[in-house]
């Protein structure tokens, strides 16, 4: 089926000017962008986007590093959407990455990971609200 996910191009990816690199790999795969804007995340939005992880150990690093500079929000549509944005990121761990994926090429470390996509249909329909208005997705 036709999904959208929510993807975001991380502060370590948009400092080395990676954006359209990581964009080709989404679009050669055939997603296409349908909504995209680029930000300045603060604390209580990084905050409030990872909430689901907000117990665990590396919230306070991983908070601190999604507002260390401007992050790439878009929305991909294309079949079978978020796994397939799953599989184009690769592995959260870069160095467990298949070859190929957008972590193995680019990605700095677990941390900086470079992008971060949705994980189930309910997590893209949240994340998707959460940067994006319904008249901001024209498709
Ligand atoms: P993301 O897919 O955006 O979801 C949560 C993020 O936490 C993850 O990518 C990583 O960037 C970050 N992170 C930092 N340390 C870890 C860790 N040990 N395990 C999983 N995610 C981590």
């Amino acid at each position: 089926a036709i999904e959208r996910t929510l993807s975001i191009i991380k502060p370590d990816a948009t400092r080395r000017n990676l954006t359209g690199k990581i964009n080709d790999k989404f679009e050669t795969a055939g997603l296409s962008i349908i909504a995209t804007r680029r930000l300045q995340l603060t604390k209580a939005q990084a905050e409030a986007f990872y909430a689901v992880h907000s117990h665990r150990p590396f919230f306070g690093d991983l908070v601190s590093f999604m507002i260390s500079g401007p992050v790439v929000a878009q929305v991909l549509e294309g079949e079978n959407a978020i796994m397939q944005n799953r599989d184009i990121m690769g592995a959260t761990d870069p160095k467990k990455a298949d070859a190929g994926t957008i972590r193995a090429d680019f990605a700095e470390s677990i941390e900086a990971n470079s992008v971060h996509g949705s994980d189930s249909p309910e997590a893209a329909a949240q994340e998707i609200s959460f940067f994006f208005a319904g008249i901001d997705i024209t498709a």
